[in-house]
Parts: structure tokens; sequence; C-alpha cells
């Protein structure tokens, strides 16, 4: 829409969570500014959102009071309590004018890396506590209840940021002090009908409401998770059917005790669906739990053997979901589900030996690439991070543990640039005191793990690491390897302030590169670098080799160096 006396405000994300939209008023003056969101990764959900309108006004007052710093919403899976955080925190918004981020930790299995998690949302270079300092911002940390033992590092960062609030999803709370737990309720009668029937109708267009829906929904506990369950298959069963069929098996299962009865019919709503499935829509849901943080469509059919009309019925059974970058993903509490279907197969130990090799594959030819500092590689190793990690979190016989050292050894460099630096030190140190055969893979782990301590700022660990790359990559023979080696070992020496070290590496970097690098812009530096870096001058001032020199030279060097030796560095 365009015209006179139309005034162009821009594109804005409006509050619903809607996608952005480009947004026109009449006339120049007089409304208020727009109540839309910046400073937000609040994800867009794929559905409209439904009533909560109590619970949102609860969060939205509770988030409003200042000595209310950390709110934790608890319920069993399919609850809502993550749709529900994501409302509130994008109504919240406006008393948060230096952002809203959100924190997605359902695949994070070690709680270490929930700091580094949150920090890399909020686009922190440094230390989280001083970026984050006195700014009014809202983190929402989805999904808690797998790392509840980062809850004391979470109270720190919030004990040393006076501004900071924080809303958590998990199922169980975080047992700190100040903790204000919110149980999320089961949605209000009339809104479950309401969920039901707008999922019924996106699955069959026309459905009307019978006299059995209200029944059926109750029965369910209008448990948001379960009454999407049933309303996929309403193109086939009735309300009637489905209450008489999910109504028996809910009443099976009515003996167990201790469990929150929504947990039961959550589980009872899932195994029945999961009956119903033919199969080979059976044998693909279970398959689809290999990979963690979900996948693409290629890696559904090569790693999974998907058949593309398969996973489609899984998606509208609601089972599978899809984003809209193309990844299929499944709610945690229905992997959960999958994960012991996968289990019970026979299939397992083979699929993840696949998955494992099949993502070995995926980081070898994207670490080349990543060298360019290429962002769309760097883009595509962050989508596949979780699948990186759930191999290198399988504890796996020390055999395999060489497949997960040339995985580290191949994440390195992603690892170093994409904020991931704490992660990468602790996972490739483990294994290389795991793993200490003198093989490639070890060289090349080493020479990542000489990056990343330089990155971290470990210079004297980065120079160790260095050597022993060094020495190793000459051994196997090398010398692309062992170039890369030299450069970081250049690199430290310089950082160390060891003048007279640093034209030795330069020497030895420069014949190195002559050797694995026949020409170009290296060489022209190769010419002036042992005049210019001539080691310190006598006296107290350095001479012309000064700490920038030195830098200088390896810096550049590295970048010709990787421009040429990509696809076979070591
Ligand atoms: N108020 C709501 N409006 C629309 N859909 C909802 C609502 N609450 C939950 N859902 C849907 O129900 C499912 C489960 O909700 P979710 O927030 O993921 O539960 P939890 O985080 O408690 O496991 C999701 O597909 C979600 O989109
Ligand atoms: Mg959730």
């Amino acid at each position: 829409m365009a015209g006179e006396g139309l005034l162009d405000l821009g594109e804005h994300r409006l509050k619903d969570l809607s996608a952005p939209e480009r947004i026109s008023q009449v006339g120049e003056t007089g409304f208020p500014p727009l109540r839309s969101l910046h400073r937000t990764n609040l994800p867009v959900a794929a559905t409209a959102f439904l009533g909560r309108t109590r619970e949102l006004a609860d969060l939205v007052e509770l988030l409003g009071r200042q000595e209310v710093r950390l709110v934790t919403l608890t319920g069993p899976g399919g609850t809502g309590k993550t749709r529900l955080a994501l409302h509130a925190a994008a109504e919240a918004a406006d008393a948060y004018p230096d952002g809203v981020f959100w924190v997605p930790l359902a695949e994070l299995r070690e709680s270490e890396l929930v700091l580094e998690e949150v920090a890399r949302a909020l686009g922190a270079e440094d230390d989280l506590a001083a970026h984050i300092a006195a700014k009014r911002a809202l983190l929402l940390l989805d999904n808690f209840e797998q790392v509840v033992d980062a809850a004391p590092q979470l109270s720190t960062s919030l004990a040393a940021c006076p501004n900071l609030h924080v809303l958590v999803t998990s199922r169980e709370l975080l047992l700190l002090p100040g903790e204000q737990a919110y149980p999320v309720p089961p949605l209000e009668p009339q809104e479950g009908v309401e969920l039901f029937l707008a999922r019924a109708g996106a699955a069959a267009p026309g459905f009307v409401e019978t006299s059995a829906t209200r029944e059926l929904c109750e029965r369910l506990d209008n448990l948001p998770l379960a009454l999407e369950l049933a309303a996929a298959r309403v193109r086939v069963l009735s309300p009637e059917q489905l209450l008489l069929r999910l109504g028996q098996r809910l009443d099976l299962l009515r003996a167990g005790r201790g469990v929150d009865p929504r947990q039961q019919t959550l589980r009872a709503t899932i195994e029945w669906s999961h009956e119903l499935l033919g199969p080979d829509e059976q044998r693909l849901f279970a398959r689809l739990a290999v990979c963690r943080g979900g996948c693409t469509l290629e890696t559904a059919e090569a790693l999974c053997d998907a058949d593309l009309d398969v996973l489609q019925s899984l998606v509208d059974k609601s089972l599978v979901r899809v984003r809209d970058e193309g990844r299929f993903w499944m709610l945690e509490s229905i992997r959960d589900f999958a994960a012991e279907r996968l289990e019970e197969s026979g299939d397992a130990e083979q699929l993840r030996r696949r998955h494992a090799e099949y993502f070995l594959a995926f980081a070898e030819e994207a670490d080349p690439q990543i060298s360019h500092e290429s962002k769309e590689w760097l883009d595509r190793l962050e989508r596949e991070h979780d699948n990186f990690r759930a191999v290198l979190d399988r504890r796996s016989p020390a055999g395999e543990d060489e497949l997960a050292l040339r995985l580290a050894g191949s994440l390195s460099w992603f690892w170093a640039t994409n904020g991931h630096v704490d992660e990468g030190v602790r996972r490739v140190d483990d294994l290389l005191r795991r793993f200490t055969r003198q093989v490639p893979a070890r060289a090349k782990a080493l020479n990542g793990a000489a990056d990343l301590a330089a990155i971290a700022g470990e210079i004297s660990t980065s120079r160790l690491r260095a050597e022993a790359a060094l020495d190793l990559h000459r051994s196997l023979g090398n010398s692309a390897g062992a170039a890369h080696s030299l450069w970081q070992l250049g690199y430290a020496v310089t950082e160390e302030g060891d003048w007279a070290a640093p034209c030795g590496c330069s020497r030895r970097l420069s014949s190195s590169f002559a050797s694995s690098v026949p020409s170009g812009r290296f060489s022209e530096r190769r010419e002036r670098s042992p005049t210019r870096c001539s080691g310190p001058a006598s006296g107290s001032r350095p001479g012309p080799c000064t700490r920038r020199t030195c830098s200088g030279l390896v810096r550049s060097a590295t970048e010709t160096w990787r421009r040429r030796c990509s696809g076979r560095w070591g």
C-alpha cells in the first residue's frame, strides 16, 4: 500500500510474533510509537497463539515488578510453557529497551555450556556479566530442565546484572533464592476447544465442532500437545471415534501414581498416535530420533532413508514439525518417545554410527570452506551444531574416539570463530587426553587446540599445542599441517613477547609455506620477513622487530595459507 498522505514506518515485527510487516500510517502525526519488537531474536511461530489471557496478564505483571528477577514456568511436556513464555516475553518487550533474547536449551546436555549459549544469543564478545552490566534486558531460557546444574551460574549472573530479568521454562524448578514459580495451568475448557478446532480445521478444512469435541478436549486435560495430536487425525476419525479410542487408552493408564496426570495423558496420546502409523512411518519416526536439533530433508533422506511422502505424513500427524528453513524436528516429549522406539528397533547402534560418519563427512567438507570465513558455511555448521554435539557426547569405545577426534579437529575453526571457544577448548582437550595414538587425526586436533587456546588468550598453552602439532605433522610428513602449526607457533611466541624466537619461527614458517604454497602474496612477505624480523635491538627498545610486525606477518601469512591450502590443510 502506498499513496499520498501515507508515511512509511518501515518493517516491524509486531507483538503477536507474526512475520515482519511493512507498516504505513495515514498522516504524519498523532500516533504513539508502534508496539513492535526490535532487539529480539524471538522466533515466529507457524500457528496462531490462542487464549491464555489471564496467564499473560499474570506474567507481564510479575516481570514488571523490579524485585522479581527470575520467573520459572513449570509443567510437564506439551503444556504450552514455551509458547506462553515466548508470548509473555513479546508482551513485556517494551520494558526492556536493551532487548529480549530467547535461548533454546532443549538440545543442550552440558550445563557448562549454558552461559556460552546465552552470550552467543546476546552477541557478547567478552565476559557475559560485563556485556549485560546494567542493561535492561529479558532473557528467556527455554527448556532448562536438561541443564539444571547451571542454576548457580545463572544466580551469579543475576547478582552481577541488576536490571536483568530472566524467564525460564522448565519441567522442574531451579530452586534458586528469589525464584518465582509459575506452574502453567491447563488451557481453560473453552481455550482447549478453540485450539482443537483451529488445528482440526487446518487438517480438514470445513471441520465442524460436534457434541463430542468438548468432552474429548477434557479427556485430554486440555493439554495443548495432546489436543494437537488428536486434531491431526480428524480427516479419518470423528471426534466421537477419537473419544472412544483415545478414551480407552487413557482409562488404562489412570492407575499410575505419583505422576502428573497430564504427563500420563500426553504419553498415552503419543503412544496412540504412534500405533496408528503404518510400518514405514513408524520406522522413519524412530530413525529421525537419531538426529539432535532436527535435520534437513537431504539428511533425512541420506541418513534415515526417508521417503518424502512418509515424512510428509508424519508432519501431517503433528509428530514431526518443519521450520521455514526446511528443517524437520520434533518437540522434546515426542522425540523422547521416538528415541525409545529407536532403541527397541535394534537399528540404533548402526544408525548412530552412520549419523556420526555422515556428520563427520559434512564437517570435513565444511572445514576448508570456513577458512574463507564464509558466513554461509558458518551458518550451516551452526544449524547442525546439535548433531555434532550428539556425536561428541556419545561416550564411545576407544576405537571410535578417533572419529570424534577427527570431528573435533574439523570443527575447531568453526568453534573458534563462531562464539564457541570454551566449548571447543573443552571438547578438543578432553579428546586429546582420551585418544593418544599418534595419527593424523591427533595432529589436526592439536592444531585445532592451538588455534582455540590462542583465541581464548591461553598463549602458552597454544604454543605447547602448536609445538606438539608441528612435531607430529612432521613425523607424519604433512607439510600443510606443519605450516599451520608453525603459523600458530609464530603467533604464540610473538604474543608471548619472546622477540628472538619469532624471527626463527617466521623463517621456518616461510620455508614451510614455500614448500606447500608455491608463490603469490606470501612469497613477497617471505622476502621481507627475515630482514624486518631481525630480533630485538640491543637496549630496552625493540628494534625493527616489533610485536606488530611479527603478528602482522603471521596474520597475513595465515590468510594466504588458508586460501592456498584449502582442501588439504591438516
Ligand atoms: N496458547 C497456545 N496457542 C496455540 N498453540 C499452543 C498454545 N500453547 C501451546 N500450543 C502448542 O502446543 C504444543 C506444545 O506447546 P509447548 O509450548 O511446546 O509446550 P511445552 O513447552 O510445555 O512442552 C506446541 O505445538 C504449541 O505450539
Ligand atoms: Mg518447551
